[in-house]
């Protein structure tokens, strides 16, 4: 009994390794709730934790700020260079906004509250594009292995394929 409780929480973390690398992902911007403010140093901007992140096409961004004073507008390139905030794609004021990330390619982000733009509160978001989804999960391509005649477009889908064949083995067969 011991035994088979054992392997069936080891196939349920497998299929959660897995979930977890494949479903659609909520990120709170900043990775804490009240981090949709002023920066206080260059170390602690937005954007320095956005290039840590991966995004993908269908994950969201998640703010949590005092609706009463902030906002988080969606602009342009120019509008996100220049902090022009009269004319944003997109305005939210609720105090919890939450975008999903459609496309692929960059997203800008500013705050709408007098100032604090220029003052660097600002998000950019890159959204990898679908082909190279999986990359989180293998390590980067050296530069021999990019300019070698051997790896097919396809590799990362197979893989993904062969990752969830052997999850299901698991399952299966820890199970029964
Ligand atoms: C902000 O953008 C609007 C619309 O694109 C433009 O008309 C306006 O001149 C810009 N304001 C500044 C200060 O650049």
């Amino acid at each position: 009994m011991a035994a088979f409780s054992r392997r069936l929480t080891f196939s349920l973390v497998l299929l959660f390794l897995f979930l977890s690398f494949t479903e659609a992902k909520e990120f709170l911007v900043g990775g804490k709730t009240d981090a949709w403010k002023i920066p206080s140093s260059e170390s602690d901007s937005l954007n320095k934790w956005a290039e840590i992140s991966r995004f993908r096409i269908g994950d969201s961004l998640v703010w949590k700020y005092d609706g009463g004073k902030d906002s988080v507008l969606q602009v342009t390139k120019e509008a996100y260079g220049s902090c022009n905030t009269s004319n944003s794609i997109a305005e939210y004021k609720d105090g919890s906004t939450k975008v999903k990330l459609e496309k692929s390619g960059p997203f800008y982000f500013i705050s709408g509250a007098e100032g604090h733009c220029e003052q660097g509160q600002k998000l950019i978001v890159v959204v990898l594009s679908p082909r190279h989804r999986y990359t989180g999960i293998t390590p980067a391509p050296s530069p021999a292995e990019i300019e070698g005649p051997a790896i097919a477009p396809t590799s990362s889908a197979t893989g993904l394929k062969a990752g969830f064949l052997v999850t299901l083995g698991v399952l299966v067969f820890g199970l029964f």
